[in-house]
């Protein structure tokens, strides 16, 4: 896949109808007077439909869709195996991008065993609530549904942002792991549809690959993945953005050491006022994951 930058370079000349086409909408939907965006790339759909293929590959081109609980301990921020502890059984739990689902069955798993579970405890289980674009359920989640009825369920077949809020209720724990967060084309939209299913209170707690780190340790020369520019196209680091959403406390830890500097994210809603600074896509290459770049409105 080509990086952004070199891609960016042959973007620039191509302007196509399509690609005017699509400014003038973005722009039509744009708020406030004085807002320049950058130009969008053209032929962003075709990156879109590749996307589509992506999520749809099975087999050896596939990403990976089968991280347990045990992956997930070690991906999300510092506190997420205990707060999944302390929830009850009518507390609520949402895995976004949950593919196969492997975490929550590894969370059920040996369910009243004596033996403790590493992670989520071994105490009362909250229901679960599964989340992905295409159906990856497997044998194993269909026999384990089977048994516990609806305190484990999988929604397929639609993105986030076609749910309504009542459909799928709130959460005191929501996750994503390589899933939505790091694959939507509308980032603040995203979040702000997470937080809005997320009861006060409680946690998102999620992870950003290929991204300038909160403390700078990433190394010079990265590839990254995913970029925020203010509206006079100056770097913006994820950290910061997040930070700016009301009625939240975003806490980030990086992690350096990976292959690609690693943001890890918890956002706990604390009143219900969230408002999330608004970004604009102007870039997208198709890949798991994508390479996005956005513009933050001013
Ligand atoms: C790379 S897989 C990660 C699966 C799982 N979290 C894991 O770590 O094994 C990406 C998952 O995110 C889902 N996904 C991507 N964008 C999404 C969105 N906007 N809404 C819901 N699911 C999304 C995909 O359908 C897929 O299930």
């Amino acid at each position: 896949m080509p990086s952004v930058k070199s891609s960016a370079k042959r973007w620039q000349p191509a302007v196509t109808g399509l690609a005017v086409l699509i400014v003038i909408s973005l722009q039509a939907l744009s708020h406030g007077a004085g807002w320049t965006q950058e130009p969008v790339q053209p032929r962003i759909d075709e990156e879109f439909a590749k996307q589509e293929k992506i999520y749809r590959r099975r087999g050896g081109g596939s990403y990976t869709t089968n991280r347990g609980l045990s992956d997930y301990a070690e991906v999300l921020p510092t506190g997420f195996c205990d707060a999944l502890a302390r929830l009850g059984s009518s507390d609520r739990w949402l895995d976004i991008g949950a593919g196969e689902g492997h975490a929550i069955l590894d969370y059920y798993a040996h369910q009243g065993d004596a033996a403790p579970q590493k992670c989520g405890g071994a105490g009362s289980k909250a229901r679960a609530v599964a989340i992905s674009i295409e159906d990856r359920r497997t044998d194993r989640w269909k026999q384990q549904a089977a048994s516990l009825g609806d305190r484990m369920r999988y929604r397929a077949g639609k993105r986030l942002s076609q749910y309504s809020r009542d459909e799928l209720g709130k959460f005191q724990i929501i996750t994503d792991v390589y899933g939505g967060f790091t694959y939507t084309e509308n980032l603040s939209r995203f979040l702000e549809n997470v937080l809005s299913l997320l009861e006060i209170g409680g946690a998102v707690y999620t992870v950003l690959p290929a991204v300038h780190l909160e403390d700078g340790t990433d190394k010079l020369g990265t590839w990254y993945k995913t970029e925020l520019v203010d509206a006079a196209s100056r770097p913006v680091k994820v950290s910061s953005w997040l930070k700016q959403t009301t009625c939240t406390k975003v806490t980030c830890e990086s992690k350096t050491g990976w292959d690609e500097p690693t943001q890890l994210i918890k956002i706990r809603k604390v009143c219900s006022g969230v408002s999330v600074p608004r970004t604009n896509l102007v870039e997208y290459l198709a890949g798991a994951p994508p390479n996005r770049r956005f513009q933050l409105e001013q």
